[in-house]
């Protein structure tokens, strides 16, 4: 998608979401409003969904799109990655991460962003996959961590 009509999607998007999470609610609820206006409304995400540390382990919760692994491997592929480095991750190809979950064949190109609850403790990631090669980049990046950050706080912009 070209840069300006990407950034204004994402504004209404984010704008969106804010009004829809204004009062303070339950996550595992807001987590679903979130994926579920992310993945209608952006063009290419093939999948959009959250994986929350329990336990030690990183299992699927809401997600839209094909079936999902339902439990990713201790400290490999990218939803690791991003829970290890507690950064936004953004991969062109798949193919060349080290270690990459293929959960879907048709998944080429992915982003995770970290998920922190109210006391800045990262508890998963929202991961997003495309069919398409080299979907994401910094605009992807900067507006998903910031409507990732509706789930827990009321952020003002
Ligand atoms: N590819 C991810 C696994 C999750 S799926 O993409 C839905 C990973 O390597 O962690």
């Amino acid at each position: 998608m070209e840069t300006q009509k990407k950034k204004g999607r994402y504004q209404r998007i984010f704008h969106q979401l804010k009004e829809l999470l204004e009062k303070p609610g339950d996550p595992d609820a807001r987590m679903s409003t979130v994926v579920a206006v992310l993945h209608h409304k952006m063009d290419d995400f093939f999948w959009t969904g959250f994986y929350c540390l329990t336990k030690g382990e990183l299992i699927v919760r809401t997600y839209q799109g094909p079936v999902a692994c339902q439990l990713l491997e201790k400290d490999k592929g990218v939803c690791w990655a991003g829970i290890n480095q507690g950064k936004t991750i953004i991969v062109p190809d798949v193919q060349k991460f080290p270690g990459h979950i293929a959960c879907d064949p048709r998944s080429k190109s992915e982003i995770v962003v970290p998920l922190r609850d109210n006391n800045n403790k990262i508890i998963g990631v929202l991961d997003v996959d495309s069919s398409k090669l080299d979907a994401f980049d910094e605009i992807d990046a900067e507006y998903i961590e910031r409507i990732v950050e509706l789930v827990y706080r009321r952020t003002e912009y």
